[in-house]
């Protein structure tokens, strides 16, 4: 059967990952996390003293731009784990403090200009499942199928709060609500390729439906135009 691309995008904590994840295990296409990939450009930042919890260098980071290399491998549990420089980075760029500096980062045109195009490739032999904010609209404005998630600021901010404490993270619900709020703001106001659902995107909010329900969802959505 032809492969088609398919983009996923939405709100912080919105579920994304898990419909995309799902997706590609079902139809057995690549998933890919374009929000670690804004992650990593992130820690390299701060890495480099570059950026601070409230400056960025931007001259330096656009200097050294190219140098980024991104790429995914599946670990032996199967998941999927981000690789920057050829450095397993996956733990590291998923703490609050990182999310926040990917905002950030990801507000700079020659940041999003080298990731999409880094995006782009990887989607060229179609077979891709991807997330992310500009997904449908810049990434792959031809997807096949553009599926648009959202869900209530305090059930993102659960979902989160959840999963930062399942990994020890020591963060308190009011502190990740704060995030989801800032980083929504950030998203949707930034003048690079703000958050917008596609005009041709499907939209559901996830907030009262469960991960199986949703999967079925897009999967019905998938067979409807296949
Ligand atoms: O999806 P995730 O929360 O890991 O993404 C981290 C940050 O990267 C987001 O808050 C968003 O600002 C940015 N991002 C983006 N465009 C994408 C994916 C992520 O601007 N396609």
């Amino acid at each position: 059967m032809k492969k088609i691309n398919i983009a996923v995008d939405g709100f912080s904590s919105c579920g994304k990952s898990t419909i995309a994840k799902g997706l590609a295990k079902e139809l057995g296409y690549t998933y890919i996390d374009s929000g670690a990939m804004y992650r990593a450009v992130a820690l390299f930042a701060y890495r480099n003293g570059w950026m601070t919890d409230t400056t960025i260098d931007e001259a330096a980071l656009q200097k050294h731009i190219s140098e980024i290399v991104i790429s995914f491998e599946t670990a032996p549990t199967g998941q999927q784990e981000t690789y920057l420089n050829g450095e397993n980075v996956e733990r590291e760029i998923r703490s609050l403090e990182i999310g926040n500096g990917a905002s950030r980062v990801s507000t700079l045109g020659f940041v999003r200009k080298e990731l999409v195009r880094q995006q782009q490739a990887m989607g060229k032999k179609k077979g891709v499942v991807m997330d992310g904010r500009d997904i449908g609209t810049v990434v792959f404005p031809d997807a096949e199928l553009k599926i648009f998630l959202t869900a209530s600021p305090e059930v993102r901010a659960r979902r989160r709060f959840e999963e930062l404490q399942a990994k020890g993270t020591p963060v308190s619900y009011e502190e990740t609500l704060a995030n989801v709020i800032e980083r929504d703001e950030r998203d949707t106001t930034r003048s690079e390729s703000p958050l917008r659902k596609a005009p041709d995107a499907i939209e559901l909010d996830n907030s009262n439906v469960t991960i199986t329900e949703q999967l079925q969802w897009a999967m019905d959505m998938f067979n409807k135009i296949t």
